[in-house]
């Protein structure tokens, strides 16, 4: 009864470690407890006191740090007292024994002269049973030494001194059910608790273990009389002797409680740290079925982790090289492209174009709308410079421009980065595709006068000289507000190195290839009017430059039909004949009449993006032109060969042919 009390208060204070006073103490393992350590003992995170750590040939030592009083007077009588341990031997080992361990009762913590191994950490070989050692141990020995008389390599024993025991007996219990005695090895791994009960009345030593799920037995393993009123001092310390030998083992106390007078308060085995395990599991049947299965699903699983991380890495692969630190902000990353454009799915496709195809996107993260112009490029020569080109022209600021929002490279790919224009390119509506409605005249003088000051900022008002060279009504794109905005600036300095520099190749689309191209294949400020020149005529007239229809008709230019016209005094009628005769026919005549100027066959003879500005404007007349003489040198041209032999070489609407930087140096 007495017992289930003391039991019961422990379990309410719900301590781990629990000092009763000067005369009792529990410990439910040794987390923040204060002991005195020595050797390899220590006390781990998980709570368990170490005595040794697997080392060879290795002592641990833990002391209550303060002594006991153990006598009722200076030199009186050694009381009554008890002490519980639960503990554990891992050796690597299952069925090889190591050194054991020992509580002992000391007049010293002082065990600096005492050897491991057989030993236990208690004395030396001189000393061994002296009297003057003062000590009182219950060992767990776990090896034979017949030099001590032991009994076997698993037994425990009551030794006062020295390492014969007073009595020992195989470790085991007696169960109380049958009285029959059951086995225990203390190197089994399990934890075992152990009880030591001094009675001073009768000067008995009983000494009681059993596993710890089994409880403790009322039979002692052993007893044996002695008076240890010689032995133990007044004030005496209590603790734990362990060594190791030559086998890798550890010796754990888990719980220890000790009272003077009085049974040792109950360890809660509920609080008990986990021992760590050794060696392999142990195997059951389920495990031996479940094992193999689980194996073969993890491997599975692994193998596809692992092959959809390798398509991951393969579907975001990116090519970034050190000298693209610089451009980082302007670089986009292939993932944010990949899911802006939904996989770059057709769905998203905005258009085909001469260089690639052009995927509307929503950016994840800014919800900011793009379009993404994925362009294939094979030669890694001339990227760097095309980057850099890229990059600054991303740093163009003008109200007519569709801004260049920056780029991302893959193996074979490149990917420009352009913001959204919400209605798509100028061609769709003069040549009524996708049902878009017929912009009227004040949209087109709108957007013509828009894209010309583009221009004079391309060509006069930026730091560099910039020229577009692909100047097209695909190539007009039209923001919320219906503004003229001019996108994709070309992509020539990136084809230019895929081909021999010796081969004439100009980028461009045809019919807006100003002639000297053929010739010079350099694209100057004076290409992109001509170009310019003939966006005008496309947007008045509704018609393309080059008829595709009549190809091999002799009329198949644009500029020619409108000179013609003109020649016979009847210029308007070449107005687009969707606008139903509403528009302003001074301004339609300026748009005509610049737009030939424009695509003079003579580069001197063009005018300057300032001037037609200023023709657009009205802030300048128009030059005195006959449509004879332009109509003539349109002609000689002609017959030269050099446009119509283009035409038949490059029949596709883009043609990609050598030209020089899209940037201009200097000025
Ligand atoms: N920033 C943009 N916003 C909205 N639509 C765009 C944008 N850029 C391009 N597009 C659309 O994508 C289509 C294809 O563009 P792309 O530039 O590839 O071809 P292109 O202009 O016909 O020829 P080129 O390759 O010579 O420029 C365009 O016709 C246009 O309608
Ligand atoms: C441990 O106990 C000793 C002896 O009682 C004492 O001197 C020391 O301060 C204690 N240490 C801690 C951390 O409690
Ligand atoms: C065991 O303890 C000894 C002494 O404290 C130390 O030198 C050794 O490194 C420890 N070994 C392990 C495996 O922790
Ligand atoms: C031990 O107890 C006795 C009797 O109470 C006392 O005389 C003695 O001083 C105590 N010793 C210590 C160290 O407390
Ligand atoms: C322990 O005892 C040895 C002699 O056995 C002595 O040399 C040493 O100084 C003692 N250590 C302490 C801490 O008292
Ligand atoms: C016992 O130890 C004491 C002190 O170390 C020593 O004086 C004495 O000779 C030892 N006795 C034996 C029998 O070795
Ligand atoms: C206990 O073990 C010892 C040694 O392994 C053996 O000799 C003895 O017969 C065993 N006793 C019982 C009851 O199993
Ligand atoms: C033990 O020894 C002490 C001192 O010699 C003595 O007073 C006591 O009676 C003894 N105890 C028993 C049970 O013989
Ligand atoms: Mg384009």
């Amino acid at each position: 009864m007495k017992f289930t009390l003391v039991h019961l208060l422990f379990l309410c204070l719900n301590l781990a470690a629990y000092t009763t006073g000067d005369d009792q103490f529990v410990y439910s393992g040794f987390s923040g407890a204060n002991l005195t350590f020595d050797g390899a003992a220590t006390v781990t995170p998980g709570g368990l006191l170490q005595l040794t750590n697997g080392t060879d040939q290795q002592k641990g030592h833990a002391f209550y740090p303060t002594p006991l009083n153990f006598t009722r007077s200076r030199g009186g009588e050694v009381q009554s007292f008890s002490a519980s341990f639960v503990f554990a031997i891992l050796s690597i080992y299952t069925d090889l024994s190591a050194h054991g361990m020992a509580l002992v009762v000391a007049s010293s913590k002082n065990f600096s002269s005492a050897l491991p191994g057989q030993l236990l950490g208690l004395t030396d070989i001189q000393n061994n049973g002296n009297d003057s050692n003062h000590f009182f141990a219950v060992e767990l020995d776990t090896i034979q030494n017949k030099e001590y008389n032991d009994l076997n390599a698993n037994h425990a024993g009551a030794n006062v001194n020295g390492l014969t025991s007073l009595q020992s007996y195989y470790a085991g219990y007696f169960d109380d059910k049958d009285g029959n005695f059951r086995n225990l090895s203390l190197i089994s791994r399990q934890a075992m608790q152990v009880w030591v009960d001094y009675d001073h009345k009768v000067a008995q030593i009983a000494v009681t273990m059993a596993p710890i799920k089994v409880g403790r037995p009322v039979k002692p393993l052993f007893t044996a009389t002695y008076n240890l009123t010689a032995v133990v001092t007044d004030d005496a310390y209590v603790g734990f002797s362990s060594a190791t030998g030559t086998f890798d083992v550890r010796h754990y106390v888990l719980g220890w409680s000790f009272a003077m007078n009085g049974p040792a308060p109950a360890i809660d085995i509920s609080k008990l740290p986990i021992l760590p395990r050794v060696g392999p599991k142990p195997r059951s049947k389920v495990l031996e079925i479940v094992l193999p299965i689980a194996s073969g699903v993890s491997v599975l699983i692994l193998g596809t982790i692992v092959v959809l991380v390798l398509q991951r890495r393969f579907r975001y692969a990116e090519l970034r090289e050190d000298w693209e630190v610089e451009f980082g902000p302007r670089r986009f990353a292939y993932k944010d492209l990949y899911r802006a454009t939904g996989g770059f799915n057709n769905t998203h496709l905005l258009g085909i174009g001469g260089f690639g195809r052009v995927y509307k996107g929503v950016l994840p993260a800014s919800e900011v709308e793009i379009a993404v112009k994925k362009v294939s490029h094979d030669s890694k020569q001339g990227i760097k410079e095309f980057i850099a080109e890229v990059v600054s022209i991303g740093r163009l600021q003008h109200r007519n421009l569709a801004p260049l929002l920056g780029y991302c490279r893959r193996k074979s790919e490149l990917f420009l980065v352009y913001e959204y224009m919400s209605n798509g390119s100028v061609d769709k509506y003069l040549h009524g595709r996708e049902g878009k409605p017929i912009l009227n005249w004040a949209r087109r003088w709108h957007i013509i006068k828009g894209i010309a000051s583009c221009l004079v900022y391309l060509h006069e008002e930026w730091e560099k000289v910039v020229v577009h060279r692909d100047i097209k009504a695909s190539n007009v794109l039209l923001d919320s507000d219906m503004n003229g905005r001019l996108g994709d600036f070309g992509l020539a300095r990136l084809y230019d190195h895929d081909t021999d520099p010796q081969t004439t190749h100009v980028v461009g689309t045809i019919g807006y290839l100003a002639p000297e191209l053929g010739h010079t294949s350099k694209a100057t400020p004076l290409t992109d009017v001509f170009a310019f020149g003939v966006f005008i005529l496309e947007v008045t007239c509704g018609q393309r430059p080059v008829n595709n229809a009549s190809l091999q008709e002799s009329q198949v230019l644009l500029v020619e039909r409108v000179l013609e016209q003109w020649s016979k005094e009847s210029l308007l009628d070449t107005v687009d004949k969707r606008l139903e005769g509403n528009y302003d026919a001074a301004e339609a005549c300026v748009a005509l009449k610049l737009g030939l100027l424009c695509s003079h066959p003579f580069a001197n003879a063009r005018p300057s993006m300032r001037e037609v500005m200023q023709y657009l404007e009205g802030d300048m007349p128009l030059p005195e032109m006959t449509p004879t003489d332009l109509s003539f040198q349109m002609m000689a041209i002609m017959q030269n060969g050099g446009f119509d032999q283009f035409i038949m070489a490059y029949p596709s609407s883009s043609a990609s042919i050598e030209s020089t930087s899209l940037i201009s140096v200097g000025r």
